[in-house]
C-alpha cells in the first residue's frame, strides 16, 4: 500500500489533519459560520480552555472522538492525538500487536478516517461503516494512493453523505472528505455485506459465502485450483492445517475426500475471511492468528495458497516463516503442500528446512510442491 517513493497516504492524511486548528468538541460539524469551505475545520469557532467557544457558555471539557479505519500505520492516529482527538482504531487483520475484528466499534465518534483498501467493494463496505458510526454534519475521510484508485474513490461514498471533496493532494496521495447528511442506506453490521456465489472445485458448485475484501472474493483462484486437485484423501483421524486460509475452500474440498473422522484447523489472519470460512467449513476449528507455531499439534498435512505480498509489493517473508515453523508443528511423516506461481523460488525455500521437497503438479502459471522430512 507504500506509494514507490516519497510520502504514504497515512503520512498525508497525518500532516493535514495536524495543521488544522485545534477543536472545541467532538461532534465533528461541518457547516461554516464565518463563511469558507463547510470541511475546512478552521471555520469552526476557535475552541476555549474547558471546551467553550467564545459565543456559547462553558461545557464540561471533553475530547474531540475520531475513529480511524483500516490503517496499520501509525502516522495519523499519532497525529490525531497530538492534536487532542481520543483515537480508536479499527482494523480487520491481525498485525504483530494489534487487535482486529470483524466489524468496526459502533461508537459514535466525532468523525471517522479510513484508509482507502485494495477493492471497490471493501470501500463501499467501509464507508458505509464510517457513515454509520457518525452524527449528521460529521466528517468521513477517505485517504490513499492514486495507484490505489483514490481519485476516482468519490463514487464510494454511500447515499447519505455530501459530495466529496480534496482536502490535500500531495505526493499522488489525496484525502478526501464529505459530511453525513443522513443515515446510510444500509443497516449497519458485516451481514449486509454478505454476497453469496457458487464455487465449484470439480465435485458440482456450492452455495459459497464470501464478503467484500476476501481473497477471490465470488469466484474460485486458480491456484487455489491447482491445490485442490492434488489434495490426497486423508484418513480417520488425520488433522489438516489450512494456513492462510481465507474463506475456506481448500479446507472444505480436502475434508470433502478425507474419511470421516479427519480434522480441520483453519488459520486466518483476516478477521472478516473467518466470518466467512464459519459459514463455509462449518465443524472445522477456527484460529485468528498469524503464525502456525502456537497452534495444538501435530499436523498430518500442512496446505496452503500462502500470500505473496505484503501490501501491493512481493513479498515472501510469510512463506519464508511458514516454511520454517512448519517441521515443529507437522507429525513424523506429516507433509507440507504449498502452491504459488512457479517463477518465485519456493523450491529453495523448502530445501533450506526439508530434505525431501517435490513438484507435484504445474499448471499455467502456478505450481504444487511437496516437502517434507526432517533435517537431523
Ligand atoms: C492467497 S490467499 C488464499 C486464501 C485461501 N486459502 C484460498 O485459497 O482461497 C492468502 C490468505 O492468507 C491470509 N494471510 C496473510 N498473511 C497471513 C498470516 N501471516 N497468517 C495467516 N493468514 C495470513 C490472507 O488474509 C489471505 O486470506
Amino acid at each position: 500500500m507504500t506509494p514507490p517513493h516519497g510520502e504514504t497516504p497515512s503520512e498525508v492524511a497525518a500532516e493535514w489533519a495536524r495543521r488544522r486548528p485545534p477543536r472545541g468538541g467532538d461532534t465533528g460539524r461541518a457547516s461554516a459560520p464565518h463563511g469558507g469551505h463547510p470541511l475546512a475545520t478552521g471555520n469552526l469557532p476557535r475552541a476555549q480552555p474547558g471546551g467553550a467557544t467564545a459565543s456559547t457558555p462553558a461545557t464540561p471539557p471533553h475530547p474531540p472522538t475520531a475513529l480511524v479505519l483500516g490503517d496499520p500505520a501509525p502516522h495519523l492516529p499519532r497525529a490525531l492525538v497530538q492534536t487532542g482527538y481520543e483515537v480508536t482504531r479499527w482494523r480487520r487483520n491481525l498485525t504483530r500487536g494489534q487487535l482486529c475484528s470483524p466489524w468496526p466499534p459502533s461508537g459514535p465518534f466525532g468523525e471517522v478516517w479510513a484508509r482507502m483498501p485494495r477493492s471497490s467493494l471493501e470501500a463501499a463496505m467501509l464507508l458505509h461503516a464510517a457513515a454509520a458510526r457518525v452524527a449528521d454534519g460529521a466528517r468521513i475521510h477517505l485517504y490513499g494512493a492514486t495507484r490505489e484508485g483514490i481519485r476516482s474513490a468519490a463514487r464510494h461514498f454511500p447515499d447519505g453523505t455530501e459530495a466529496p471533496v480534496t482536502l490535500v493532494t500531495k505526493r499522488r496521495c489525496r484525502v478526501l472528505a464529505a459530511a453525513r447528511r443522513a443515515p446510510p442506506p444500509r443497516p449497519d453490521g458485516l451481514s449486509s455485506w454478505k454476497i453469496r456465489a457458487p464455487v465449484d472445485w470439480g465435485t458440482g458448485p456450492r452455495d459459497w459465502t464470501f464478503y467484500p475484501g476476501v481473497f477471490a472474493c465470488g469466484r474460485l483462484d486458480p491456484a487455489t485450483a491447482l491445490l485442490i486437485d492434488c489434495l490426497p484423501c486423508l484418513p480417520a483421524g488425520a488433522r489438516l492445517l489450512d494456513f492462510g486460509a481465507g474463506t475456506g475452500i481448500i479446507a472444505a474440498a480436502a475434508l470433502e475426500r478425507a474419511a470421516p473422522g479427519a480434522e480441520a484447523v483453519l488459520l486466518e489472519r483476516d478477521a472478516i475471511a473467518l466470518v466467512a470460512a464459519s459459514r463455509n467449513v462449518p465443524g472445522a476449528t477456527l484460529v485468528l492468528g498469524r503464525s502456525c507455531s502456537t497452534l495444538p499439534r501435530p499436523f498430518d498435512l500442512i496446505v496452503s495458497n500462502p500470500p505473496i505480498h505484503a501490501g501491493s509489493a512481493q513479498s515472501l517473508h510469510t512463506v519464508e516463516e511458514l516454511v520454517r515453523e512448519a517441521p515443529g508443528v507437522l507429525a513424523p511423516g506429516g507433509r507440507l503442500m504449498l502452491v504459488a506461481q512457479r517463477r518465485l523460488p519456493v523450491s529453495r525455500i523448502l530445501e533450506r528446512t526439508f530434505p525431501l521437497t517435490n513438484t507435484i503438479a504445474d499448471r499455467e502459471s502456478f505450481r504444487v510442491w511437496e516437502a517434507g522430512g526432517r533435517r537431523r
